[in-house]
C-alpha cells in the first residue's frame, strides 16, 4: 500500500564510489534499511549483482567499465525520476563518469568511501586484492588501475576511523540537511 508519505517522496540517488573492500555496500545496505524503516521507496543498485545481470556481458576495461556506469546512471535516473530513493555502490572509478552520472541523475548525492588501500587489503574479503598483487586480476582498482577520488563528495566517509553505524547516520543527518527526508 503506498503511503501518503511514500508518493511525496522526493527522489534522489546515494552515490556511493571508493576502493575494492572500502565499504561501499556495507554501508548502502544499512542505509537502505534505515530509509526503508522510515518508509521511503527504497532501490539498491551493486556492483556484484548488477554486473551479473544487467551489465554480464562487460569486462573491466576503461571501455567496459563506462559502459557499466553508463547504463546503472540511465536506470538511477528512471528511479529518482520517480520519487525512489536510490543507492548505488560501484567503485565507478573515473571523476568524469561520475560527473556525468551527476548531470544525468539531477538529485545526485556523491558518498566518496575513502579508506585506504592497506585496510582494504586486509580486508579483502573475496581475495580480489590477492589475485590483483600476484597478477592473477589485471586492471584491479587501487593495484594495477587508476583510482580517481572525488574533490567535492556531498558525503566523506572514512571507513578506517568510523564504525558501519556512524557512517550510515552520517549519510542520514547530510539527506536529512539536504530536505530529502520526509
Ligand atoms: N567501518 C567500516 N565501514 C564499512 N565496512 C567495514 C567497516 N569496518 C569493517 N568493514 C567491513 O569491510 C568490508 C567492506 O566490504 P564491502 O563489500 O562493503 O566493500 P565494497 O566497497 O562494496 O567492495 P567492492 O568494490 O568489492 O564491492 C565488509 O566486510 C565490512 O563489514
Ligand atoms: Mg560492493
Amino acid at each position: 500500500m503506498d503511503s501518503i508519505q511514500s508518493r511525496n517522496q522526493k527522489g534522489f540517488t546515494l552515490w556511493f564510489t571508493g576502493l575494492p573492500c572500502s565499504g561501499k555496500s556495507a554501508v548502502a545496505d544499512r542505509v537502505a534499511e534505515v530509509l526503508k524503516e522510515q518508509g521511503l521507496n527504497v532501490e539498491r543498485l551493486d556492483g556484484d549483482i548488477v554486473r551479473k545481470d544487467l551489465t554480464r556481458d562487460l569486462g573491466f576495461s576503461k571501455e567496459d567499465r563506462d559502459e557499466n556506469i553508463r547504463r546503472v546512471t540511465f536506470v538511477a535516473k528512471l528511479l529518482t525520476r520517480n520519487g525512489v530513493a536510490v543507492l548505488t555502490s560501484f567503485i565507478s572509478p573515473y571523476r568524469q563518469v561520475r560527473a556525468r552520472a551527476r548531470k544525468e541523475i539531477g538529485n545526485f548525492i556523491e558518498v566518496y568511501v575513502k579508506c585506504p588501500v592497506e585496510v582494504c587489503i586486509e580486508r579483502d574479503m573475496k581475495d580480489m586484492y590477492k589475485k590483483a598483487l600476484n597478477g592473477e586480476i589485471k586492471e584491479f582498482t587501487g593495484v594495477s588501475d587508476p583510482y580517481e577520488e572525488p574533490i567535492n563528495p556531498e558525503i566523506l566517509l572514512e571507513t578506517d576511523k568510523e564504525t558501519i553505524e556512524e557512517s550510515t547516520q552520517k549519510v542520514i543527518k547530510r539527506l536529512n540537511d539536504l530536505g530529502y527526508l520526509p
